[in-house]
């Protein structure tokens, strides 16, 4: 709720008590909350089959651009399903078009953007297990135990290897399009936004979780949502404090299609769940230059990132934090910041992942981060997605973020001159659960075979 003491406009009250009470039906679900945000939602325009990319992740042209960075900024609120097959053996033909058809449904319903719908349905190796065929090589996929066994060995506790069939990734600037097409596709409704439900996932698809996600004020979200001292500061934009997503640190979508193979155009994807659980350390501990040394790398000033990382992005990114050192500078600089510092930035680290490329001037970053915030279950965390070519990319990185020694056959936290709490940010958070699917193009989204 918004504090009594503050000179909010009767406008401005009814915004936040709008937004609050859009993000909290999302995070219930269900046909009343669905209702309940359908009478306070904004009328969305209908959409059609046709048209339509045949990479099922392709946002980018749909969602609105960063009037600084020129970058697609990602929709205000994200719902994410996951299901598994019901059927006995393999699917049916019947089973394949009852999918498609209600997948056409929602495409109907909503315009492909930003202000109606967008999705993806990815499928994990446990799917494609039930045919005597193999998946091929070119779809890139290797199952979340192998993450977890190569770049997890450095934190501590155990990470669920998720093995749901499927995973639906639904996102929209409002909720109420979230809540209806998720009651379109599994619940009791005749009609979404006036187009007709003939057919949906029952009896196809069962749900196993759902997960919500909503980007906005992360200060304002913690007052809201969660119990306890709020240690966000004012002016954060994520619960880290620092902006993301500059423009030479993202690859482009072509950059994580997959080429050949009857997958092409198809891209593989890492969905984690990962607990923001320290950031009252985070922030308690850590004075604001020493948060950028952890985020970005020792080299960064606050001078020159601004406090929460905004200046970054007016210049040009990640490239440059000053006329005379880049990111890829302070990338080369990471053992050594480690043995002299005893310290190494988030961004540092992961920049070393980046691969050779004639059209990136710094190398080209391999994973496409689609990542949002949430406080399902009244915790905060991070639900992190990412799209790459293959789940190999995907290793790299996270072994550029968990060692030190990150390219060694057989990298060694043991080896680092660095503390878990001075590694990035990597001892502010635990990895709770990791899966991966394979999303296929848009003309085999229906219960792909293992070799089409
Ligand atoms: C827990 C939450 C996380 C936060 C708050 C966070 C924040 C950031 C920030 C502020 C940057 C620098 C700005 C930018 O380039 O976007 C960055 C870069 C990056 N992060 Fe994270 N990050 C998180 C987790 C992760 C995870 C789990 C991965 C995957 C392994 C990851 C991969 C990357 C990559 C690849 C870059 C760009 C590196 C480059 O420039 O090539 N981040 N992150």
């Amino acid at each position: 709720m918004p504090c009594p003491h503050s000179r909010s406009t009767d406008d401005e009250d009814h915004g936040i008590e709008r937004r609050e009470f859009m993000k909290t039906a999302l995070a219930i679900g269900g046909t009343s909350a669905m209702f309940a945000a359908k009478a306070r939602g904004e009328p969305v325009l209908q959409g059609s089959t046709e048209g339509l990319p045949a990479r099922q992740y392709a946002w980018n042209d749909f969602m609105p651009k960063n009037g600084l960075t020129g970058l697609a900024k990602t929709p205000a609120h994200h719902l994410q399903l996951l299901v598994d097959y019901t059927g006995d053996g393999t699917p049916t033909e019947a089973d394949r078009e009852q999918v498609e058809a209600a997948l056409q449904t929602l495409e109907d319903a909503y315009e492909w953007d930003n202000e109606g719908l967008m999705f993806t349905i990815g499928y994990s190796l446990s799917y494609f297990d039930r045919f005597d065929e193999d998946l091929p090589e070119s779809a890139g996929m290797r199952p979340p135990e192998d993450i977890i066994d190569e770049t997890d060995i450095a934190s501590s506790g155990k990470i669920e290897a998720d093995h749901a069939d499927a995973h639906l990734h639904l996102a929209s600037k409002h909720a109420h399009v979230l809540l209806e097409a998720e009651e379109a596709l599994f619940g009791a409704v005749d009609e979404v936004n006036g187009v007709d439900v003939e057919t949906d996932l029952s009896g196809v698809f069962e749900k196993t979780d759902r997960r919500t996600g909503f980007i906005g004020n992360p200060k304002e979200r913690w007052d809201e949502d969660l119990q306890g001292k709020n240690p966000i500061e004012e002016g954060a934009s994520v619960f880290f404090g620092f902006k993301s997503l500059f423009t030479d640190s993202q690859p482009s979508e072509d950059d994580v299609a997959i080429q050949e193979g009857p997958f092409a155009d198809g891209t593989t994807e890492q969905v984690s769940l990962l607990l923001d659980n320290n950031l009252k350390q985070w922030y308690g501990k850590h004075d604001i230059e020493e948060r950028i040394e952890r985020m970005y790398s020792p080299s960064h000033t606050l001078d020159e990132t601004g406090e929460f990382g905004r200046k970054l992005a007016e210049r040009d990114g990640t490239s440059a934090p000053s006329d005379e050192k880049s990111m890829g500078d302070a990338a080369a600089e990471t053992a050594e910041d480690a043995e002299d510092k005893g310290v190494v930035g988030h961004a540092q680290k992961l920049a070393r992942a980046r691969v050779d490329d004639p059209d990136w001037e710094d190398g080209r970053p391999l994973i496409l981060r689609r990542d949002f915030p949430s406080t399902d279950g009244g915790r905060a965390h991070t639900q992190f997605i990412s799209n790459q070519r293959r789940i190999d990319d995907f290793i790299s990185v996270r072994k550029a973020m968990a060692f030190v020694d990150w390219d060694a056959d057989d990298p060694d936290p043991a080896e680092s001159e660095v503390q878990l709490k001075d590694h990035g940010i990597q001892g502010h958070f635990k990895v709770q659960s990791r899966a991966t699917f394979l999303v296929p193009p848009r003309d085999l989204r229906a219960l792909p075979p293992a070799s089409p």
